[in-house]
């Protein structure tokens, strides 16, 4: 490290917090600091501010009714068309010949697509789904990686009526299949397969699996041919491929159908505390508001801008970010199919400078990888076109946020660590980057018009510096309306634990713990259910502990996370084997390909300790917290209220902590 390295570093520790750079506060989409007394004082009647932002067919009635809380309504009576607020308009404006989507294949292809030519594939393949029969609300899966062919689905969808739920590529046949019977979709959208590492990953035989596990007829299957030569394939019966159906409808042209505000755009699934995936429903009004809203005020996203979301597709942050905030606001939007390091661990940033990337938005987990493989990746690419960085996923710590701070952003650019959820449809904690000062580790003051607060067991607010919960105390145009099918465990999950039903007053409740200071700046803490956050992935330990006992020779086990230095968390499993079963590679090897069948390599176990008993409290409860502590290499404190003290020993010994 040179002396002005060090001298930067030493700063760099002491400093606690950072002022936006003046340059960046001179251009940025929101500046005045007035906004959240603004929102506060014009609540509900504030988020016309992200209406606005929209073309609406008919105008809305009422912001927001709360009659039926907590199954809240925005924009009521409003109706528009999401393919159309992402792409006609701006083709109908002056954007029709800029870039709407620049995608970046790993094996160094490109694909580019104007708004007006984004516009014609997604007329065809929406013309492609009527001709198979699709309807308005029928539940669309979409089973692709990130090829471009999976926002033109999706917006194909939107433009019919018809809600899509993507399925991330990387999961199983098996999370296919509960995907599909639970949504009771009859039409999958897949393909042949996609590059990794330069490898072609079969990806048709996986969803040819999961279509057996499909309870109800699937109509039909359209696949992309991604791979063409390098993965001979065939097509059953109801499976067409995607290019022969398109060419069919070339040129056809298919008007927005008009949906309501509150018509369904999309089910997403997400992991819970129990075993059973969650299919979280978000509407056309109220949720394409809040990601265009929050692109704009947040990632300040401009139509002129290149803009890079480094995430999937497959998950929320994709379909906020990359897919429906940017392109409502008619930016350009970037989509790379590959891993960071492919070719080389210079690849993110060569993609940077290539473009022109003017905002990149990626997760803690990505940075500490890009820390660990080290700075003369960066410093080999010109990255003066940044202006905005982002993260999210899941707590930064101070350490790589100034890395990101000095190597991405060259110490020029503002970073917004963005709190949120799958449920809530985009960010709602986070500073406002042409206003706030930034703290590292801290995500930042609610957003304006956002009551989250930091609250005790009892719902009372905390003061600043102790650990207490998030909760939102009012509802938001983004939320999730309801899970699919399942009213009663919307309540539960969410609205249960700190709501009072009688005065008709409802609290949302994330699950997260955090921590709140003087200047109401929130750090979040992370989950306290049982849900863990791998490399940014939740991942619902029940998923994974019935996975385990689901295999052959398993009596019992539990699943923790434990502290990982790239990661965040990585899963542990504590495996107690059947009477008769010997523990070694074998066993192993088969609980670890239990996991990756039932849901996917993003839930591969850590490590697999077989131990004759788990650590219990004298009423029969396991004590995950030990197992956690186990798992991270942290103290132990005090076992003696277990019924068996002596297994904490026994399992420490064999936890390989490297
Ligand atoms: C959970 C939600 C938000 C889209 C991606 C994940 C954790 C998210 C942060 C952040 C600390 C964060 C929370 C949350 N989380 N962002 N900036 N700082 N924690 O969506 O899969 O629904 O997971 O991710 O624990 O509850 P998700």
């Amino acid at each position: 490290m040179s002396q002005e390295d060090a001298n930067l570093e030493a700063r760099l520790e002491e400093q606690e917090t950072f002022e936006p750079p003046e340059s960046f506060v001179e251009q940025a989409n929101v500046t005045d600091p007035g906004i959240y007394d603004e929102f506060e004082e014009n609540w509900p009647d504030c988020w016309e501010r992200a209406a606005d932002l929209l073309s609406w067919e008919e105008e809305y009635d009422t912001v927001l009714d709360d009659d039926n809380a907590p199954f809240y309504e925005w924009f009521t009576n409003g109706t528009l068309n999401a393919s159309y607020n992402c792409i006609d308009r701006h083709v109908e404006g002056d954007r029709a010949d800029e870039t709407a989507i620049e995608w970046e294949g790993e094996l160094g292809e490109t694909r580019s697509y104007t708004y007006s030519e984004l516009l014609e594939e997604v007329e065809e393949f929406a013309a492609t789904l009527r001709e198979l029969g699709v309807e308005e609300d029928d539940v669309v899966t979409l089973y692709l990686p990130m090829i471009p062919e999976l926002p033109i689905a999706m917006l194909a969808c939107a433009r019919i009526g018809a809600p899509h739920a993507v399925v991330f590529a990387g999961f199983s046949a098996d999370a296919l299949a509960t995907r599909m019977n639970a949504g009771e979709s009859e039409y999958l959208v897949t393909c042949d397969g996609y590059y990794r590492r330069g490898d072609a990953l079969d990806h048709i035989s996986k969803a040819n699996e999961g279509l057996e596990g499909v309870e109800h007829e699937v109509s039909d299957v359209v696949v992309v041919d991604r791979l063409g030569d390098d993965l001979e394939h065939d097509l059953a019966d109801n499976q067409h491929d995607y290019d022969d159906l398109v060419a069919e409808q070339e040129g056809a042209s298919v008007d927005p159908v008009s949906r309501d505000a509150e018509d369904m755009l999309f089910l997403m699934y997400t992991s819970g505390t129990t075993g059973k995936p969650k299919g979280v429903k978000h509407t056309t009004g109220g949720y394409l508001a809040y990601s265009a809203w929050t692109s704009h005020a947040v990632l300040d996203v401009k139509p002129d801008d290149t803009y890079w979301c480094a995430a999937d597709i497959g998950w929320i942050t994709g379909h906020s970010y990359i897919v429906y905030g940017p392109l409502a606001l008619g930016t350009t939007t970037m989509m790379y199919e590959g891993t960071p390091d492919y070719p080389e661990k210079d690849r993110m940033w060569e993609l940077v400078e290539k473009n022109d990337v003017d905002i990149f938005y990626t997760a803690p987990t990505a940075i500490r990888a890009f820390m660990k493989w080290g700075e003369q990746y960066p410093a080999e690419h010109d990255l003066s076109s940044l202006r905005l960085l982002g993260t999210v996923g899941e707590p930064i710590n101070p350490r790589a946020w100034k890395w990101y701070y000095k190597h991405i952003g060259g110490e020029n650019c503002p970073i917004v660590d963005t709190w949120w959820q799958t449920e809530t449809g985009g960010m709602m904690i986070t500073t406002l980057p042409g206003i706030s000062k930034m703290k590292p580790g801290s995500a930042g003051p609610p957003l304006p018009g956002i009551d989250a607060r930091i609250v005790d067991a009892e719902g009372n607010e905390i003061s600043a510096g102790e650990a207490g919960y998030v909760t939102v105390n009012n509802p938001w145009p983004g939320m999730l309306r309801t899970l699919y099918n399942n009213d009663e465990r919307f309540i539960s999950e969410y609205w249960a634990e700190y709501s009072d039903e009688e005065a008709d007053e409802w609290v949302y409740f994330p699950e997260d713990g955090a921590k709140i200071d003087e200047d109401g700046f929130i750090t979040v803490l992370g989950r306290v259910d049982d849900v863990i956050n791998v490399s940014g992935h939740r991942l619902g330990t029940m998923e994974i502990e019935s996975a385990v006992v689901g295999v052959e020779g398993i009596a019992e086990a539990a699943v923790v996370g434990g502290d990982h230095e790239v990661k965040g968390e990585a899963v542990y499993v504590y495996a107690i084997p059947e009477d008769g079963y010997e523990t070694g590679d074998e066993l192993e090897e088969r609980v670890v390909q239990g996991v990756l069948d039932s849901i996917g390599p993003i839930a591969k176990p850590e490590e697999v300790i077989f131990t004759p008993e788990l650590p219990k409290t004298r009423s029969g409860k396991i004590m995950r917290r030990l197992l956690e502590n186990i798992a991270s290499g942290d103290e132990l404190g005090n076992t003696s209220t277990l019924r068996n003290p002596e297994v904490v020993d026994e399992i420490a010994e064999q936890v390989d902590l490297d």
